[in-house]
């Protein structure tokens, strides 16, 4: 199912990257037309989007803002909107990435109003699920991601707009990933969900995997039935291993 849609590859630098690290952003640029069969994205930190935007502009590399605030302006010291981030340029914003849920207490139901920020602005919201160790060991891993989904994506979503990224909090950063069997597991639960309550559009929407991909081990896990592509941490921190990642998808 949904075997052939085009793959998203999309790089999370998370807190890293000063003026400096444009220079792996032009070098995926460089390289982006050897993988025509993949679409590409990078997140980087907000203090660098408007001049990643400005790199990027009129090439196949779309940029994208790690996190939004749910409302369009305020008195939110330190936030950011997704109409901020669409002016800086960007066309995408991760939301609900585990990182924040943990480190911000962000709850499923904050993260549904960050997606329906991010529409509101005019972004692709790609929103994160994924269960714990703790979780996974007591045998709740489609439980967890079932009520995150449930609870963290809103209605209204398109094939356009949504992206789900499937990424075990356990396989974040620490260089080890789920079976092929478990991932398969994951995914083919999430587009059941997905064909079930978002209609015609359930099909077509992506759904990425992420959790220490790396050039090693892309390939046998892009293959993988209902994973449409990759949310790269550590490893899109380094142009060539972004676009190794991507190649191995094709
Ligand atoms: P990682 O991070 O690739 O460094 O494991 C993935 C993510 O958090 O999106």
């Amino acid at each position: 199912m949904a075997a052939n849609l085009r793959p998203l590859i999309a790089g999370n630098w998370k807190m890293n990257g000063t003026r400096a690290s444009l220079a792996e952003l032009d070098a995926v640029v460089a390289g982006a037309e050897q993988v025509p069969q993949a679409d590409l994205l990078i997140c980087p930190p907000a203090t660098l989007i408007a001049a990643a935007a400005v790199k990027a502009a009129g090439t196949r590399v779309g940029i994208g803002g790690q996190d939004c605030h749910a409302a369009a302006t305020g008195a939110h010291t330190g936030d950011i909107s997704g109409e901020m981030l669409k002016d800086a340029g960007a066309t995408a914003v991760i939301v609900g990435h585990s990182e924040r849920r943990t480190d911000h207490g962000e709850t499923d139901a904050v993260v549904q109003a960050k997606a329906e920020a991010a529409w509101r602005a005019g972004l692709m919201a790609i929103v994160c699920v994924g269960e714990t160790q703790i979780e996974r060991d007591a045998g709740k891993a489609k439980d967890v991601v079932g009520r995150q989904l449930a609870g963290s994506v809103p209605a209204g979503g398109t094939a356009a707009n949504l992206v789900i990224a499937y990424e075990p909090v356990w396989a974040i950063g620490t260089g080890r990933t789920p079976t092929n069997v478990e991932i398969e597991e994951i995914h083919e639960f999430i587009r059941s969900n997905l064909v079930q309550n978002m209609k015609q559009f359930g099909s077509q929407m992506r759904i990425l995997y992420g959790g220490s991909v790396k050039p090693a081990n892309a390939a046998e896990i892009l293959k993988l039935t209902n994973v449409n592509g990759a949310l790269v941490g550590g490893a899109s921190l380094k142009a060539t291993d972004f676009l190794a990642i991507a190649a191995a998808g094709a």
